[in-house]
C-alpha cells in the first residue's frame, strides 16, 4: 500500500500540473468536484436559512406506518409495543428537524461539516459559520451525561482545534475528555454509554467513536491516561461485543463486577441481526485504537469487520440495507449514513497495511454511489443536507430513510481522505 500511495501522489502530482497548465477540468474526478460543490451549497444554504437562531440541523422528519415497522422487524403488530417509539407530529412531517437542544448526540456534526467543507474548499464563509455554530456548543463541555460528548465535542470543537487552534478549544476538549473518562468504571473496564433505559451499565457499540476525542486529548497533553482508558475499553469490548463472525451486538449490558448482564439491540432488526450502522462504527474504532496503538488485535478486528461488511451486502451499488438481516426486499430502506462511516473507515484502514487496495477500492465505490443521483441531492432540495437515505433507528420509528447529518458529516471526511490519499486538491479538480 505504501507503494501504490507514492504511486498516486505522483499521479496526482502530474494530474495537478497538466489541468493547471491547460486549464482543462479533470474529467477522471468529475464526480468529486461536483460532491463538494454541491455539500459546499447546500451548507451555505442552509446556514443562511438558520440565520441566528441557535438551531442545528439535525435531519428531516419522517413518519412511519406500524405495519411496514413489523414487516422489517419480522414482528407481530399486535404485540410489539416500544415505549421508546418517537411520535412525530403530522405537520412536521417533511419539514427539517433540529437537535432537541445542543445536549442532543447529533449536535456536533452540522458545526463537523462546515469545518470539513472549509478544510476542503478553504472558503472562510464556511470557516465563519463553522465558528459559529461550534460555539453553540460551548456548554457541553461541562456535561457528562452520556458518552455521546465524544462524537459531540470532537466533531465540532475537535475540528475547531485541529484547523483553527485557540487555547479556549483546547481546553473544552480537555474538560469534555476528562467527563468522558469520569464515565469508566475500572471494574467492567468499559465508559458507560447511556444513563436511560432498562440496563444495569449499558455500552453500545458506537461507544468506539467517542475514543478519538480521547486519542486526541491525549496528543494534546502528553497525558497518557486517556488513551489507556480508550485502550481498556476498545479491550472489553473486543471481548464481549462480537459474534464468531465478527459481527456485533449493540448493547451489551453489565453487571457492577464486570459480568455481563445482557447482549441485545436498541436500533438493529433483533438482538442477533447485524445492524448495518453498529458494523461500520465497528471497522472505525477499531481502526482508530490500531492508529494509535499499533496492537495488531485491533487491526485483525478493523480487518474481519471490513470482510464481513464487503461480503454481507446485498446491494450493487453497495450502500447497506439498514440491517444486514433486513428483509431483502425493495422496501426496506438503505442506510447512507452506514456507507459514509465506512468509506471514511476504509481509506484510514488503507493507509495502514500492506495490502490496503481492496479497502481504497471499497470506499472508493462507496463515495462514487453516494455521489451519485441516487444519494446525493440536487442543490437547494434535500432541506440542505447533502446525502438522501439514511435510516437512523428504524425500530424506534425515527428518521427512516431520511438525510440525516451525521451520513454528511462522515461523507465529507471520507472525500477529505480520499483527497488526501491521492493528493489532490479542491483547485486542481
Ligand atoms: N449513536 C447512535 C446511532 O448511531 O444512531
Amino acid at each position: 500500500m505504501k507503494r501504490f500511495l507514492l504511486f498516486c501522489c505522483a499521479v496526482a502530482t502530474l494530474q495537478g500540473f497538466s489541468s493547471c497548465s491547460s486549464s482543462q477540468p479533470n474529467t477522471e474526478y468529475g464526480w468529486l468536484k461536483n460532491a463538494i460543490d454541491t455539500s459546499v451549497q447546500q451548507l451555505e444554504e442552509t446556514v443562511a436559512d438558520v440565520g441566528d437562531s441557535v438551531l442545528l440541523p439535525r435531519s428531516i422528519w419522517t413518519g412511519y406506518d406500524m405495519d411496514f415497522l413489523c414487516r422489517q422487524l419480522q414482528r407481530d403488530p399486535a404485540t410489539f409495543k416500544d415505549s421508546l417509539r418517537i411520535k412525530p407530529v403530522k405537520d412536521a412531517i417533511g419539514t427539517r428537524r433540529y437537535c432537541s437542544s445542543i445536549y442532543d448526540w447529533t449536535s456536533g456534526f452540522f458545526p463537523g461539516n462546515l469545518w470539513y467543507a472549509y478544510q476542503l474548499t478553504g472558503i472562510e464563509g464556511l470557516k465563519n459559520g463553522a465558528v459559529k455554530f461550534t460555539n453553540y456548543l460551548y456548554p457541553v463541555k461541562d456535561y457528562k451525561g452520556t458518552h455521546d460528548i465524544g462524537f459531540m465535542m470532537n466533531c465540532s470543537y475537535g475540528n475547531a482545534y485541529r484547523l483553527a487552534p485557540a487555547d479556549s478549544v483546547r481546553q473544552a476538549l480537555v474538560q469534555t475528555a476528562d467527563n468522558l473518562c469520569s464515565r469508566f468504571d475500572p471494574t467492567i473496564g468499559s465508559i458507560r454509554s447511556w444513563d436511560f433505559g432498562k440496563w444495569n451499565f449499558p455500552v453500545i457499540i458506537d461507544n468506539m467513536m467517542n475514543l478519538d476525542l480521547l486519542f486526541y486529548v491525549s496528543h494534546l497533553t502528553n497525558d497518557s491516561k486517556y488513551k489507556e482508558i480508550a485502550l481498556k475499553h476498545a479491550e472489553t469490548t473486543l471481548k464481549n461485543h462480537f459474534r464468531t463472525d465478527h459481527s456485533s451486538y449493540h448493547v451489551v449490558s453489565y453487571n457492577n463486577d464486570g459480568s455481563v448482564e445482557m447482549k441485545c439491540t436498541h436500533q438493529g432488526k433483533n438482538d442477533d441481526s447485524s445492524w448495518a450502522r453498529g458494523q461500520a462504527w465497528g471497522v472505525y474504532g477499531y481502526t482508530s485504537c490500531y492508529r494509535e496503538s499499533k496492537d495488531t488485535a485491533f487491526l485483525q478486528q478493523a480487518k474481519d469487520i471490513a470482510t464481513l461488511i464487503m461480503t454481507r451486502v446485498k446491494t450493487e451499488d453497495a450502500i447497506p440495507l439498514w440491517d444486514y438481516d433486513a428483509p431483502d426486499s425493495p422496501e426496506t430502506p438503505r442506510d447512507a449514513s452506514a456507507a459514509s462511516v465506512t468509506a471514511s473507515a476504509l481509506i484510514e484502514l488503507s493507509t495502514l497495511v500492506e495490502d490496503g487496495q481492496v479497502y481504497f477500492d471499497y470506499a472508493e465505490k462507496l463515495l462514487k454511489s453516494l455521489s451519485s443521483d441516487a444519494y446525493l441531492a440536487k442543490v437547494g432540495t434535500n432541506q440542505g443536507f447533502i446525502l438522501m437515505h439514511s435510516t437512523g433507528s428504524l425500530p424506534n420509528g425515527s428518521e427512516i430513510d431520511t438525510p440525516i447529518n451525521y451520513a454528511d458529516y462522515y461523507y465529507l471526511e471520507a472525500l477529505a481522505r480520499y483527497m488526501q490519499v491521492k493528493g489532490l486538491d479542491y483547485k486542481s479538480l
